[in-house]
């Protein structure tokens, strides 16, 4: 697949806290339309705050992008609001699956497509989209998300998000803390989006053996660094990538220092 045309741009991105703290000491990679590319690493690497930045939510945090810059096609991420990035197809689903546990799932989705203003046909006809992708949602579209399983939650802040109508949809950490099967299910989802509709999709995920088997392409943080970026298929084969990332052989002793050699991408 003839992947040229760049959706996302991430370019040398430095990230702080609170004026002090340095999360990401330079990132970069980018996300051509089509695609869809995983952001992996372990706990603290920098995927939160890099897929932040992405949707300029880092003010929100007492964060700030001190260095590179972001584009999303000609759009300055940081300095365009969060919800112009919305509108504009840029679209993130948070660490979490954050949805309203009061509203039943199918109000938790039309809130999806109230931003857009869109017409009341085209609510519904979006809504059916989302049952047609997610089965599960639909048998449970009256029942309120609050008691609702975590997956059927992830499902319905994935949902949530397509009824926005994303170009390019970021999803932090979609896998944590559901079963393997369900996993397996939203990755397979995802991709299915991908192929039929063209949705470009940035995941992050600490889940790399998941991710790196349905991504294109993937970029490795360490310590809010990226050490090794390259195709999925390529990484899944390295010895390295095995044995520290796909769970193959026991993990490093000494937390905390560079696992991979710092390669220049
Ligand atoms: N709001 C914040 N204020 C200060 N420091 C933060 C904040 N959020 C994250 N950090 C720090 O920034 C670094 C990167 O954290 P981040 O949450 O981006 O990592 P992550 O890869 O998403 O980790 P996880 O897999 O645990 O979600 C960590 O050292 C973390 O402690
Ligand atoms: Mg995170």
């Amino acid at each position: 697949m003839g992947h040229n045309e760049v959706l996302l741009s991430v370019n040398g991105v430095k990230a702080i806290y609170n004026h002090a703290i340095t999360a990401l000491h330079g990132v970069s990679f980018t996300v051509a339309r089509g695609e869809v590319v995983a952001l992996l690493g372990a706990n603290g690497a920098g995927k939160t705050t890099t897929l932040k930045a992405v949707s300029n939510l880092l003010p929100a945090e007492r964060g700030a992008v001190t260095e590179g810059s972001i584009l999303f096609e000609d759009l300055d991420v940081t300095t365009a609001r969060p919800a112009d990035l919305v509108r504009s197809g840029l679209v993130q689903v948070l660490e979490g699956r954050h949805c309203f546990r009061s509203l039943t799932v199918e109000e938790n989705l039309v809130t999806g497509g109230l931003g857009r203003s869109g017409k009341r046909a085209e609510i519904a006809a979006d809504l059916e989209k989302v049952y047609a992708h997610f089965p599960r949602l639909k048998e449970k579209r009256h029942a309120l998300s609050g008691l609702t399983s975590g997956g059927e939650q992830q499902m319905t802040a994935i949902g949530r998000a397509l009824m926005s109508r994303p170009r390019l949809l970021v999803l932090d950490e979609p896998s944590m803390g559901l079963a393997p099967i369900v996993v397996q299910d939203i990755f397979r989802t995802l991709r299915r989006l991908n192929r039929e509709e063209g949705l470009s999709i940035l995941v992050a995920e600490q889940n790399s053996t998941v991710a790196l088997k349905y991504a294109d392409r993937a970029t490795i943080l360490e310590n809010g660094v990226a050490v090794l970026s390259g195709d999925a298929v390529e990484l899944r084969n390295r010895d390295d990538v095995k044995a520290f990332y796909l769970g193959q052989t026991p993990s490093p002793a000494v937390p905390n220092t560079p696992i991979l050699p710092a390669i220049a991408v």
